[in-house]
């Protein structure tokens, strides 16, 4: 990469505009996914090689269990497919999977596959590829809260940092949407407390290795001050 700047430890990225990039090109959403996948795969690896070492795409969320079945469907089985043909490259890789989200809203074979594949790469050491899938930030922090209220004591931040999805991993560096929106939808809403966020007109297919060079050298220019002067 081309730049000497500081690269983030901790990327998130919210895939969104499969559906678009689909239509502009008169093919079904679900081509569109397809190719988003695809570009997820890529995009991580790419991640990795500049030295970032934790990689979090958001790939479904709990809104998002409301579209047609049709559509679902067609995402489960790219879950499918994904977690059969990618996770032994993972793990040649060096690179841990794992997943935040309520696994028992997805079906019960996505779900097995998925523990399957983060027990099969836990020992990966040279990154962590965290998909979001049937994710929500508001249901992370209210199954927090609840789990804060059955052990009957109060907590501090850094104790509820440790009661969600994402304990153990550092927050969020950089945030990045595709796909146009200026929202967050539901994302780490927890965790992007201090996140720095980069949002890309291009719909996620289209977001290329030098689209993500290009987001991490704007995050090498920002100040990051904390609250502070
Ligand atoms: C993001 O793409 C993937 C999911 C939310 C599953 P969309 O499917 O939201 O694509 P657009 O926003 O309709 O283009
Ligand atoms: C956000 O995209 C969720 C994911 C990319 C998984 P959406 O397409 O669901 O977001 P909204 O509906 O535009 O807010
Ligand atoms: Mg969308």
């Amino acid at each position: 990469m081309d730049t000497q700047g500081k690269i983030p430890r901790h990327i998130a990225i919210i895939m969104d505009g499969n559906g678009r990039w689909a239509k502009r090109r008169l093919l079904p959403r679900a081509a569109g996914h397809r190719a988003g996948m695809k570009r997820m795969i890529g995009l991580a690896e790419h991640a990795f090689d500049v030295g970032v070492e934790y990689f979090t795409a958001f790939a479904l969320s709990t809104e998002n269990l409301h579209r047609p079945q049709e559509e679902l469907d067609g995402i489960f089985s790219l879950f499918r497919e994904y977690f059969k043909s990618n996770v032994e490259t993972l793990k040649k890789k060096h690179v841990a999977l794992r997943v935040i989200g309520d696994l028992s809203l997805l079906p019960h074979d996505v779900e097995e596959l998925v523990k399957n594949g983060e027990a099969a790469t836990r020992d990966g050491t040279r990154g962590t590829l965290l998909l979001a899938i049937g994710y929500g930030g508001r249901q992370d922090i209210v199954h927090a809260v609840n789990e804060a209220v059955r052990q009957g004591k109060e907590v501090t931040e850094e104790e509820f940092g440790g009661l969600l999805s994402t304990r153990g991993i550092p927050e969020p560096d950089l945030l990045i949407r595709t796909g146009k929106e200026l929202r967050v939808s539901n994302f780490l809403l927890w965790q992007l407390a201090y996140t720095e966020l980069y949002f890309s007109g291009k719909m996620f297919p289209d977001f290329s290795d030098k689209e993500l060079d290009g987001a991490i050298r704007a995050y090498g220019e920002r100040d990051r001050r904390y609250g502070k002067v």
